[in-house]
């Protein structure tokens, strides 16, 4: 499998794993390796392009990283981005100076187009900064390609050795037209031809999990949700029935969600356990009302089944994990003050037997899963599923938790899901479900007076659900939900519609 590559080299910014989206958005395969890698490595892997990521602030810092300058000189293309800029600059002998103030955020910013990276491109546009040094000296051979304000040094180019460096993010979407520079760097200065594919990515991801896996036995906790789906069709197709994955239906699921995936995988050549834990799990949950106390239960009575389930199996050689890059971040984010604690990240390796961890989607942000989910033959209804928390519909049903509260609900939130569907609305609101209050009221049907619980809508647009807008749903949609569930469920006589953003609020109510 040849195809062309691009190297990342990783100096420890925080949008490196964006810059290697970006380029896969280009169409072109690429490679993070971190900036230590030998020279004579990078090159083994010939590369078309080399791009430099930030990193931290400044080059003169004791252990600031930097690279081999012979970098320069394989005839490689290279473009530094922000820290990668400086590294670029300073190696080749330019100065980089510190100064008081720091540019930050969205900058004004001019090009000069006769740059092969601003080819076709506006002459102004808004950039995103986030520096406090910049070059005041170029190398020698470098000319400044775009500037700002308050700096001189926006953009450098040396054509003639193809070596390019951008102040700014390009891979940032503030950044207007970034990913087209990018693409101006891979097409016109590298030859990318921008002809890889997700197909490509599953077949090569297909033969190096068969290269590392061997004849070894992997287990995977399906949950049907969209990364681990992923990642069980990813190795059903890699090593078949090697895998056995263990989906634990722990009775909180939406309606029929538990069949639909039984449906999906139970087909393959894998050996598929399904567990049905509900009668367990509500035990163990029953007279709790409190949120935390509920995910913790959840989360332990999971760990539970699934170790019982292992230990059938005996000892495995792999724990897969659908764990994808936004998972990675989050989970790795250090101070971070812990809202809500979410069960299904960074999950169960200290009970099960076995030798190590894959987690063949590591690199893929959600659409790249879902586009991989897509190629690899998974029903459109698993690979466009919208999140579902890892404790379901227990934090849907405020308070305690019954199975007849569960099965309002489910009936109540299928008609929900099914009328935004039919209004076509399920790819603008990203995510959206009921959620049974605790909350009785009094209402008036027929001839007689009812006494019934109050149903909730939420429905929210975000693109990182680490903040949301409430979706504006069109009012005659909302009637037509209100009026169906209303008539068809039993139980509720009255129905709210949470406006309410994140923050203040979150996207669950538990
Ligand atoms: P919140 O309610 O914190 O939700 O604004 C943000 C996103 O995370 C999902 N969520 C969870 N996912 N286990 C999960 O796997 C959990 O305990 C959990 N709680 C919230 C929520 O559905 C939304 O997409």
């Amino acid at each position: 499998m040849s195809h062309q590559t691009v190297v990342v080299l990783d100096f420890g910014g925080q949008y490196n794993q964006l810059i290697a989206r970006r380029v896969r958005e280009c169409a072109v395969y690429c490679e993070v390796l971190p900036y230590k890698t030998p020279l004579a490595e990078i090159a083994a892997k010939n590369p078309i392009g080399i791009i430099f990521t930030g990193g931290p602030n400044s080059v003169y810092l004791p252990d600031a990283p930097h690279v081999d300058p012979a970098i320069f000189s394989l005839g490689i293309p290279v473009l530094g981005i922000c820290y990668g800029i400086q590294t670029m600059a300073y190696a080749l002998g330019g100065h980089v100076t510190s100064p008081d103030s720091r540019e930050y955020g969205k900058t004004d910013t001019y090009y000069d187009t006769g740059c092969i990276l601003f080819k076709d491109l506006p002459e102004r546009g808004i950039s995103w900064m986030s520096h406090t040094d910049y070059i005041d000296k170029l190398p020698e051979g470098f000319t400044a390609t775009a500037h700002t304000d308050a700096c001189p040094t926006a953009a450098m180019q040396n054509p003639e050795k193809k070596l390019y460096g951008l102040q700014f993010h390009p891979e940032v979407l503030h950044t207007e037209n970034g990913i087209a520079m990018l693409r101006n760097f891979l097409l016109e200065v590298c030859g990318a031809k921008g002809d890889w594919t997700m197909g490509d990515y599953a077949r090569q991801t297909i033969v190096s999990l068969r290269d590392k896996i061997g004849d070894g036995k992997v287990l995977l906790a399906l949950s049907g949700g969209v990364d681990s789906s992923v990642c069980a069709a990813l190795l059903s197709q890699a090593i078949g029935n090697q895998l056995t994955c263990i989906f634990v239906d722990h009775g909180l699921m939406r309606k029929n969600e538990g069949d639909e995936v039984e449906t999906a995988f139970s087909g393959r050549n894998i050996n598929f356990v399904r567990v049905n834990a509900e009668e367990r799990f509500l035990a163990k949950l029953a007279g709790v009302s409190e949120p935390e106390s509920k995910r913790k239960i959840i989360g332990e009575e999971f760990i539970r089944v699934f170790e019982e389930e292992a230990k059938k199996i005996g000892k495995v050689d792999f724990l897969a994990q659908g764990t994808i890059y936004p998972d990675v971040i989050e989970s790795g984010a250090g101070d971070a003050a812990v809202i809500k604690s979410h069960h299904n990240v960074g999950g169960l390796p200290d009970y099960v037997d076995f030798k190590e961890i894959i987690e063949p989607l590591r690199l893929l942000f959600k659409d790249e899963t879902r586009a991989l989910g897509r190629e690899l033959g998974l029903p459109d209804y698993l690979v466009n599923r919208q999140p579902f928390p890892g404790p379901g519909l227990a934090i849907r049903v405020i308070g305690e938790i019954t199975k007849e509260k569960l099965d309002i609900l489910r009936d109540a939130d299928f008609i929900f899901r099914e009328e935004i569907a039919k209004a076509g609305l399920d790819r603008d609101i990203h995510q959206y479900f009921a959620v049974l209050t605790s909350m009785r009221s009094v209402g008036v049907m027929g001839d007689g007076r009812t006494y019934d619980y109050t149903l909730a809508l939420r429905g929210v647009t975000t693109t990182d659900f680490m903040t949301a807008d409430w979706a504006r749903i069109p009012y005659e949609t909302l009637d037509i939900i209100s009026r169906r569930i209303v008539n068809e469920v039993r139980n509720i006589n009255r129905i709210v519609y949470d406006i309410t953003s994140k923050p203040p609020a979150t996207i669950e109510w538990e």
